[in-house]
């Protein structure tokens, strides 16, 4: 620490206060250089290890009737700092964060509008963070951003997994392409969603992960999305220039300020080693602290639910096949016929609620079990749900005592068609419904277009709505899980409470058409980097016709691979998603999805390269016991690990769960093949996984006794 400020002083006195600054990691591998063009315009480079990350970029902002701030500045002042510290998330994949960075903070005043800008730059062994501050002044007190101008200029035509920019859907499946070759095919990466809106053939989302072809590893995201409209990036595919293109509102503004205030940071992390993307917590460290008190009663959940059957279109989230619409309040169900269909009724909630119990969950989730699915989206409907009145065959009541009879809590569920201010005018009366009959999460979610008409999913509006859910939510101590809502940026510090989002392309689609095999080798580096995802795993089924003859879609993953993304798949939110009696089939395999832990000590990222495999191991919270997952992409391909994570000198029985040697995604998905071996720190693994296949490895601490008949690995 003091080495750092007397070289921080030493760099303050050297550079002065000229408008080159420059600013290193705190490894040295990185270094970033500001500085003002001629005409006072900001800009930035990274290296890494002396190779160009982000070749000289410009930063600012256009606003709307005031002028722009993006030229004409001078450096007012400049200071450079540097910060080490350790925190404990309430949950995560670590028990212990090492926030490292050496900070320059750059004030700028404009020329000829005397108005002040400051640019805030850290710098971490994984990465930079830069943000726009806008301190309180007289010159500058509101404003409307037409633009944000943050330039990120690629040093190559990178290979890149790219999602469509989108201002209401992250529901896509990756696309790996050159960087110029992103508007040749971005029509074909463009599939149809219930709520989409796309701005320009070179538009991508973050988190943006990319290959260069000397072996770099480079992530664009952001970090702490508060107040602010979410940022995609817009190529400029000549001069493989990104751009900010924030999303607009309904009349096309792009976000109200009001200073003092601070935009998002905008991050790159860099690496020559994909593991180091995947082990970075950089982005959480970007996020305030933790700002809920007590936070005793956040919980990691494992959960089943009466879900796939609906996704599939085995059952319905209605009720009845007759009504034509739904008028909350007057429709009068008891005059309906049920359509048979129904899932979410009183003695179908009952036997998941007894699986559950039996086999270790800790809660159920139900959807369809509220008024008003008849007619839930696409008529651009406001008053959908009430969220507190029961179907006729859901009896609150009795679900509630039966759940805590069995020691299960129930999850609920608030399907708001997007219909925000709907949601907010119901959500006091929902959370105390909740606190009532013993829901402490909540899976919320946003299908359909927004209301307000005009406004986007990912919006300033919007954003701040989400976070509002979270925030109202801790009030009444319940946890969120929010799909279709804004991709995470690291909120899960400040409010642990967010337990879970989807905002990206889960395993629901697996049903409607399904995904990729190697999606789930892309997500840890895209999807993940902010937050984690309620991917919904588990499914053993993949022949989707055999729950619903009508549905002919296939999963595109093994068995194995299923179970592996407990592991790859960082979450303290884990639904165990097909049914009952599927798990039954396999109840040697059922096994790991029961053991495996949801929250972790520490992880170890063994090997990785996006698009093709991850390999994680990761130690259970409180114990020796370590599980490892592995996916992997189309190819067929051996995983060589070593077990040098274990303590040294201690003993453990590994059960491997892996891909039979004939299994395929797509022709074998089932095949698989359970092994027990004695193991410890000095044992090493050959495995072959399938196409679209994986393993998952339990490692539980054993006493010489119990291992005694096992095979040595
Ligand atoms: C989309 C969600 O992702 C899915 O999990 C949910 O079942 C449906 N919306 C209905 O709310
Ligand atoms: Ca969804």
């Amino acid at each position: 620490m003091i080495k750092t400020s007397i070289f921080s002083l030493l760099l303050l006195l050297v550079s002065g206060f000229t408008t080159a600054q420059s600013l290193s990691s705190p490894n040295a591998e990185l270094e970033m250089n500001f500085s003002l063009t001629d005409s006072g315009e900001p800009t930035y480079e990274l290296t890494y290890k002396g190779k160009p990350v982000i070749k000289q970029s410009k930063l600012g902002l256009a606003l709307k009737d005031s002028e722009d701030l993006l030229k004409n500045f001078e450096v007012e002042n400049s200071s450079e700092t540097s910060f080490d510290n350790n925190w404990k998330p309430v949950w995560g994949e670590t028990k212990d964060i090492r926030n490292h960075y050496n900070q320059l903070q750059v004030e700028l005043i404009q020329k000829d509008t005397d108005r002040k800008l400051i640019l805030n730059f850290r710098l971490f062994d994984e990465g930079l963070g830069f943000r726009y501050e806008f301190p309180e002044q007289q010159n500058l007190t509101y404003f409307v951003i037409e633009e944000e101008h943050s330039q990120f200029a690629m040093a190559g035509d990178h290979t890149a997994f790219w999602l469509p920019g989108d201002y209401d859907s992250q529901e896509y499946d990756y696309t790996e392409s050159k960087l110029s070759e992103i508007s040749s095919k971005f029509d074909t990466a463009v599939t149809g969603n219930a709520s989409q809106e796309q701005f320009s053939n070179t538009g991508v989302q973050t988190s943006l992960m990319m290959k260069s072809s000397d072996g770099l590893y480079i992530n664009l995201h952001e970090a702490a999305l508060v107040d602010y409209s979410l940022m995609n990036l817009n190529l400029d595919e000549e001069n493989l220039v990104f751009e900010s293109w924030l999303t607009p509102d309904a009349v096309g503004n792009k976000g109200y300020i009001q200073t003092p205030a601070v935009s998002p940071w905008r991050t790159i992390m860099v690496s020559d080693d994909a593991t180091e993307i995947l082990a970075s917590n950089m982005n959480l460290n970007l996020n305030e602290p933790n700002k809920l008190q007590d936070t005793s009663w956040i919980k990691p959940v494992k959960y089943i639910g009466v879900w796939w059957e609906m996704i599939t279109g085995k059952s319905s989230w209605a009720y009845t096949d007759e009504l034509p619409s739904v008028q909350l309040g007057k429709t009068d169900y008891s005059k309906t016929t049920p359509n048979g269909k129904h899932a979410a009724n009183t003695e179908h909630v009952k036997e998941y609620i007894d699986f559950a119990a039996e086999h270790g969950f800790d809660a159920v989730l139900v959807e369809g079990w509220n008024e008003g699915w008849e007619d839930w989206f696409g008529k651009s409907k406001d008053y959908v749900f009430d969220f507190v009145t029961p179907y006729p065959d859901f009896d609150v009541e009795a679900i509630h005592k039966h759940a805590q009879s069995k020691g299960v809590k129930m999850m609920m569920h608030h399907e708001t068609s997007g219909a925000i201010r709907n949601y907010e005018r119901h959500m006091d009366t929902a959370y105390q419904f909740m606190n009532k009959y013993d829901y402490p999460a909540v899976k919320s979610g946003y299908v359909g277009d927004i209301i307000p008409r005009g406004e986007h999913h990912y919006g300033q509006w919007a954003i701040n709505h989400f976070l509002y859910a979270v925030t109202k939510a801790a009030d009444y101590k319940i946890m969120v899980n929010a799909h279709e809502a804004v991709r995470p940026t690291g909120l899960r510090r400040t409010y642990p409470n967010l337990i879970g989002n989807e905002s990206a392309r889960g395993t629901e689609f697996q049903a409607f058409g399904g995904s990729k095999p190697n999606h789930v080798t892309v997500l840890p580096f895209t999807r993940l980097i902010g937050g984690p995802m309620d991917y919904t795993p588990g499914i053993f089924e993949m022949d989707i016709s055999k729950l619903n003859p009508d549905n002919n879609s296939h999963v595109n993953s093994t068995l194995a691979n299923q179970l592996a993304m407990y592991v790859t798949m960082y979450s303290p939110l884990q639904m165990a998603a097909d049914l009952p009696e599927n798990y039954m089939r396999f109840p040697d395999a059922f096994q790991f999805i029961k053991d495996v832990a949801l929250d972790w000590d520490e992880s170890e990222y063994l090997e990785a390269e996006p698009g093709d495999y991850i390999t994680v191991a990761r130690k259970a919270k409180g114990t020796n016991n370590w599980f490892v997952g592995n996916v992997n992409g189309e190819k067929t391909r051996t995983s060589k690990i070593e077990f040098d994570f274990l303590d040294k000198g201690k003993m453990y029985i590994a059960t491997i769960y892996a891909d039979a040697a004939d299994a395929h995604y797509k022709t074998n998905p089932q095949a698989y093949e359970i092994k027990k071996y004695r193991v410890n720190s000095k044992s090493r693994l050959s495995q072959q996984s399938a196409p679209g296949g994986g393993f998952a490895i339990s490692i539980i601490e054993a006493e010489k006794s119990e291992v005694k008949d096992l095979k040595k690995l």
